[in-house]
């Protein structure tokens, strides 16, 4: 049955909630009234088919309008301030983290702004914080109640109090929405549990294998070895349940209705705390169908462009980030594609370009980086990326094996190298980090570790080589200048400001041991932090190194994210250089990913469309004159200079 899509009752729902066209709530008026037929149009190509797809989709229009009724005034104020690109600015500087593990509790986080504010920090990402039971957590994102902050934290009432403290500091918040499961502990589960029908409704939930075994035929596994499979038998209500992640974590089911409407509420909840930035949990899963992978389903884009369209009526000012880790292709698919494009995410992460920086690290060669270019640089404008070159999980080498080959080298001899190299049993490989969710069918494997073991920090500290230590200092700056400076917003993870080196005591704790993405999730030690002040400590080599780049991206508007990346020929291949411009500023970033010094021609500087004469480099703070093509700017080691032109 097709339903005609026409927009001939907004009016009259607002209208129960007297709200109309002029007045105070003019501008949300105008904001509906531009949205409203594609929120409409979105609603009915997923859930068109049902026969009360009318009233259900009345509901959600009624779910939006109450939440945009309960956004506090300040935040309305706020959502009217912020320029619809107030995201792309070389001043933001993000860094994300565990409240516990870093401060103690969401109490204690308000005295650490001075701490992120020192650093020139000003937005973060507080890992999840709402209910999820201890011993089957998944770092927070298997969530037994979306709207109880878990005691282990702290309360709501003192989130409420952190978030108006960085505003009022100037400091913008990210929080997650977990939005392809919940905790099998949460209530629809319990309920799923004792029988009700109407909650089993909310999971793939079947009676035997014959549907599980269809799916399972064509989906991957994420956690092969912790996880096997993607169901998991549930004895309470004799039914295999879908668990793509853990066996604790139950897929909801977007074919229901019902289940859009509640996670839209529990986003637009989030919204109304005064979120900025709400970092999509896996969006990738939300849509599964038999005979397919289960990832980057066309209902899952409808789905999130559906939410996107909803949040810039309810409450335009909070931005949206899709975190999708997978093939280059299908996460620049999170942007919105065709006539969509930039209309479903705001922001995707760059994981693509932080794999392909870490086998620059590894192969000290820039070419396979090289490739995935022309893929990468196709995001549309206004919309930008999460630039990182660590976080709380795993890194994943998804990158596809043609940009290898087409760089010159076997995909499965490179990937193995690379795994190899990173978890340390490569000959001479400096990297102390280890292969998580190794995958004996397939021979896939990610990587875990700290930024500054996977750098050498803690083989060199361990050996007491002076050279080393050093050296593997300047990798850290050299990843984290490429993160800050190549576009988007730059995402630190806490404890790599401090150089810290992986964490092993998550093995003696039972309900960590299985998933070593742990071991680079630090508690923070106040003590080892207060070392930053020390100079000559590695604490105040990475942290001032850190402090000092950061300093510079704040300074230099062509660095805010106007997609205006140009990759620099690869003339030797182990540089990596680019050029950014904006108005009259031109800067050149330029690395060395090799263990050796390295020569860059001149000429390189050249092919840009203009021959540029006189160059400052912002760290070492000196000018340099651009030589003739047969002289070259020589790079230390790991080296890199971001260079602006003068003349
Ligand atoms: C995301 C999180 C990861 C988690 C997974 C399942 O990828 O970043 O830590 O395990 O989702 O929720």
């Amino acid at each position: 049955m097709i339903i005609e899509v026409g927009n001939k009752d907004y009016k009259s729902i607002a209208g129960e909630f007297g709200i109309s066209g002029s007045g105070k709530h003019a501008e949300f008026w105008k904001r509906l009234e531009l949205g409203y037929e594609n929120l409409r149009q979105l609603y009915f190509s997923i859930y068109g088919h049902l026969e009360d797809a009318e009233v259900k989709f009345q509901d959600l229009l009624r779910s939006i309008i109450s939440a945009y009724l309960s956004r506090s005034a300040d935040l309305k104020k706020r959502d009217l301030s912020k320029k619809p690109d107030w995201f792309l600015s070389n001043d933001l500087v993000g860094m994300s983290l565990y409240v516990d593990r870093f401060a103690g509790s969401i109490a204690q986080m308000e005295g650490k702004l001075a701490y992120m504010d020192e650093l020139g920090v000003n937005f973060l990402h507080l890992m999840p914080l709402f209910e999820s039971p201890q011993g089957e957590s998944d770092g927070g994102y298997a969530v037994s109640d979306f709207r109880k902050v878990d005691e282990r934290f702290g309360t709501l009432e003192e989130l409420s109090s952190l978030r108006k403290k960085m505003h009022d500091e100037g400091m913008y918040l990210m929080l997650d929405i977990v939005l392809n499961h919940t905790s099998h502990r949460h209530e629809w589960a319990e309920k799923a549990k004792s029988g009700e029908k109407k909650y089993q409704d909310y999971f793939y939930m079947y009676d035997n294998r014959w549907i599980p075994n269809q799916f399972e035929a064509a989906m991957p596994e994420i956690f092969p070895e912790s996880s096997p499979g993607n169901f998991t038998w549930s004895e309470d209500c004799q039914k295999w349940v879908m668990t793509v992640f853990h066996n604790y974590q139950w897929d909801l089911n977007y074919r229901n209705p019902e289940v859009l409407r509640e996670m839209l509420d529990n986003i637009l909840f989030y919204a109304n705390l005064g979120v900025d930035l709400i970092r999509i949990d896996a969006p990738a899963f939300i849509w599964k169908e038999t005979g397919t992978s289960c990832q980057n389903l066309p209902q899952a884009h409808s789905l999130l462009q559906l939410i996107k369209q909803a949040v810039q009526i309810a409450s335009p000012g909070m931005a949206i980030l899709g975190e999708a880790i997978v093939a280059p292709n299908f996460i620049m698919e999170y942007f919105g594609k065709g006539d969509r494009a930039g209309k479903e995410c705001d922001f995707a992460y760059n994981a693509t370009q932080m794999a392909l920086q870490w086998d620059m690290l590894a192969s000290g060669d820039t070419r396979v980086m090289l490739e995935a270019q022309p893929i990468l640089q196709q995001k549309p404008q206004g919309t930008s990326w999460i630039s990182y070159t660590r976080c709380h999980d795993d890194i994943g080498l998804g990158y596809d094996d043609w940009m290898i080959s087409k760089a010159g080298k076997d995909p499965y001899m490179h990937r193995s190298f690379l795994k190899n190299y990173f978890s340390g049993s490569f000959p001479g490989s400096p990297s102390r980090g280890a292969l998580f969710s190794s995958n004996p069918k397939t021979g896939d494997a990610r990587i875990s570790g700290s930024l500054a073991s996977l750098c050498g920090l803690e083989a060199a500290l361990y050996a007491k080589d002076a050279y080393q230590v050093a050296l593997s200092i300047q990798k850290i700056l050299l990843m984290q200048a490429f993160s800050i400076f190549q576009g988007g917003l730059p995402m630190l993870y806490y404890g790599d400001e401090l150089g810290y080196l992986n964490d092993y005591t998550f093995q003696h704790d039972p309900a960590k041991s299985y998933d070593n993405r742990w071991m680079h999730r630090p508690i923070n030690d106040w003590e080892k932090a207060a070392e930053r002040h020390t100079e000559g400590t590695v604490e105040e080599r990475v942290f001032s190194g850190l402090k000092q780049l950061i300093q510079i991206r704040k300074s230099l508007p062509a660095i805010s994210d106007n997609s205006n990346i140009r990759w620099m020929n690869p003339h030797n291949i182990h540089v990596a250089g680019f050029l950014r411009e904006k108005e009259d500023q031109r800067i050149f970033v330029v690395g060395n990913y090799s263990d050796k010094a390295s020569f860059l021609t001149w000429y390189a500087f050249k092919e840009f469309g203009f021959s540029p004469k006189k160059l400052w480099d912002h760290v070492s703070k000196e000018e340099l004159s651009v030589a003739s093509d047969d002289q070259y700017l020589i790079l230390e080691p790991y080296g890199f200079r971001i260079l602006e032109v003068l003349s």
